[in-house]
């Protein structure tokens, strides 16, 4: 991991954030995505591409290629460039994005599926181990996986408690640690706070306690480097709509370490993880390799787009983004201190560079109006639960005035109450 020196931010006049924009080595990705006009009288602010990513212009092109001409020309036989797409676009994440040698990342499912496969082999991989370990605050999904894997087989789910905004206790963990253990899953950046977990370290622990170890990387691929073989994690799974770029419902990826992989066996007998696939045989036998995680036909366009958004993170370098995602974070953080906290803001993410992702989280006991406030003055980021303002800045796109810019009209509503108007009900998720 890169280690970002402390910068001490003190103008909080838009001049600087134009002289950062002015220096900043990434600027030039900006023109590789389609976004919202900038010429509009008060331009769109996205500050939630770590909940869906924008569009890059490489992958419209891509996409009208694939579409047109292999499947529209090609039909069935261009199944024949398709079929390795899932391992080669996954040895592509593992090489720019998580440190994963080749042959050990798959893209495909969902990161919930994939989730409950790993799981799933985990359990059946180590008899004598029937206890699950993950944290309280840890992403819905996680954790009803992990419930509904425990309820089907009479098995103990262990929940860690953690600070929602500061992230997980190695020391609970420790605790939680025992030889009953057969998985611990946690989330390497936290999906509320960002609160960024050190990945080495805890996997030694969970080593130590003769555990496995399965880190969802939603929040963190294509946003910190993540080192999945240097740390000695024994699985992975991540999203690619997020950080990666890849669009709506496109596929997930899945990793496991190559010492594992043929040891393990997923519960989804699907015929595309299946030994000679084509024999159409009687018996399911699973390929050696990482393909045996795979279960029914890849979901080609999703995963042609997830190649383009990695390509582009590729091009902009994982080191370079995590160095500007945390200049991003830190001067957001500098100005809501200033200007936000008065109003009765306070930071619900870590306040270390070093332990936070790329996101920055705002509480604030009428978060949820602000938030209805602020998409109204043309600047989207989320509201999660309880009272917080979720902001992603993410490196690949944001400038240092769209962070002034949307703390500007942040600070503006706060001042004016001018959210009062809006419903306090909750109607809908962002
Ligand atoms: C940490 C984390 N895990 C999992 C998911 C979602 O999984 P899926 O792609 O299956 O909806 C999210 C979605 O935001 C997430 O933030």
């Amino acid at each position: 991991m890169v280690t970002v020196d402390r910068v001490v931010w003190i103008p909080a006049d838009r001049a600087y954030a134009e002289s950062l924009d002015a220096g900043d080595p990434l600027a030039k990705f900006r023109d590789c995505f389609v976004l919202p006009s900038d010429d509009a009288s008060e331009p769109l602010i996205y500050l939630d591409g770590n909940s869906l990513g924008p569009l890059p212009r490489a992958t419209v092109e891509q996409i009208a290629h694939v579409v047109g001409s292999q499947w529209g020309a090609g039909l069935v036989r261009s199944w024949n460039t398709w079929i390795d797409l899932p391992r080669q676009t996954g040895d592509l994440i593992g090489a720019h994005l998580i440190g994963a040698a080749p042959g050990q990342t798959l893209v495909c499912d969902s990161t919930t599926v994939n989730l409950f496969k790993l799981v799933s082999a985990a359990l059946d991989a180590q008899p004598g181990r029937t206890v699950l370990v993950t944290d309280d605050d840890n992403f819905p999904t996680d954790r009803y996986v992990l419930q509904g894997i425990t309820a089907q087989r009479g098995c103990e789910l262990r929940l860690i408690r953690t600070d929602m905004d500061l992230g997980l206790s190695e020391d609970a963990l420790l605790a939680a640690l025992g030889p009953d253990v057969a998985l611990v899953c946690l989330s390497h950046v936290a999906y509320r706070s960002g609160a960024l977990a050190a990945m080495a370290r805890i996997t030694g622990l969970v080593h130590e306690a003769g555990a496995l170890m399965l880190w969802d990387l939603c929040h963190s691929a294509g946003s910190v480097p993540v080192e999945l073989d240097a740390s000695g994690a024994d699985m992975a799974v991540g999203c690619s709509y997020k950080y990666l770029n890849a669009g709506p419902g496109s596929p997930a990826f899945l990793y496991v370490r190559a010492e594992l992989t043929d040891l393990l066996r997923q519960p989804v007998w699907g015929w595309f993880g299946q030994a000679d696939q084509f024999a159409m045989g009687p018996v399911y036998d699973p390929v050696p390799g990482i393909e045996r995680f795979a279960t029914g036909t890849p979901q080609v366009i999703g995963t042609v787009a997830v190649a383009e958004g990695v390509r582009l993170l590729a091009e902009a370098g994982i080191e370079r983004l995590r160095t500007k995602g945390v200049a991003l974070t830190s001067y957001l953080i500098h100005l809501a201190d200033h200007w936000l906290d008065p109003h009765g803001f306070r930071l619900a993410s870590p306040r270390a560079d070093a332990r936070r992702g790329s996101h920055v989280t705002l509480y604030h006991p009428d978060a949820w109006r602000i938030n209805q406030a602020l998409i109204r003055a043309g600047v989207v980021g989320d509201y999660r639960t309880p009272d917080r303002l979720r902001l992603g800045p993410v490196p690949i796109v944001t400038r240092f005035t769209d962070v002034w810019d949307a703390l500007d009209r942040l600070r503006q509503i706060a001042e004016h109450r001018s959210y009062e108007d809006q419903p306090a009900e909750r109607t809908r998720v962002t």
